[in-house]
């Protein structure tokens, strides 16, 4: 099979990371393919802050989790080391929100085509809306009307590799 073809059906959400670091050759051929996302009018709309510190993980995590209002002890981000977080600067165009999903697809594609796992973490929009949210965001110099869009995470898996799916019957219409 095309390898293009095989990286898009084999690529699944890992929810189990090793704390082992992935390589930043890795990283960055993973980045350089978020960056060639497709974008609205071509104004590359989206951002991609790579998070590597543990303390700072450890936050966005319990960030996260308190999105969810769950238990406080659980880690959204399953103990991956590396988290990429997408945002998409709402003041620059329209279609940000897609642009910035299709970021995160080639993240996650990309990072399977080079040996890495990965699962979109959600609840970027409101960890970044909260005002330690903004906070971060200027600890960070960045500046414009930015909206998270999502959390990839990366790493080595844990666990077993999972089985996708079923895909659904009537997912293809032809009309
Ligand atoms: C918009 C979006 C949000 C998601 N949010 C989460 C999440 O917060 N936590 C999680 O474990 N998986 C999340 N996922 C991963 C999906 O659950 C996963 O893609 C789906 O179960 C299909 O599995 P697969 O990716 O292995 O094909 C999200 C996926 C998308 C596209």
């Amino acid at each position: 099979m095309n390898e293009t073809l095989k990286t898009l059906k084999e690529r699944r959400s890992i929810r189990q990371y090793k704390k082992e670091q992935i390589t930043d050759e890795q990283l960055n051929l993973i980045l350089e393919a978020g960056t060639y996302a497709p974008t609205g009018m071509g104004q590359q709309s989206p951002i991609m802050v790579v998070v590597q510190d543990e303390k700072t993980i450890k936050e966005l995590s319990k960030m996260n989790a308190d999105v969810i209002g769950t238990d406080t002890d659980t880690d959204p981000f399953y103990g991956a080391p590396t988290v990429v977080v997408v945002f998409a600067d709402r003041g620059c165009i329209p279609t940000y929100v897609e642009d910035g999903s299709l970021v995160m697809g080639n993240l996650m594609n990309a990072a399977h085509a080079v040996g890495v796992d990965s699962c979109w973490i959600h609840r970027a929009k409101e960890v970044f809306e909260s005002e330690r949210g903004q906070d971060l965001l200027k600890e960070w110099g960045i500046k414009g009307d930015y909206v998270g869009v999502g959390n990839c995470v990366l790493g080595y898996r844990d666990c077993e590799y999972p089985q996708a799916e079923e895909r659904k019957e009537n997912y293809i219409v032809r009309v």
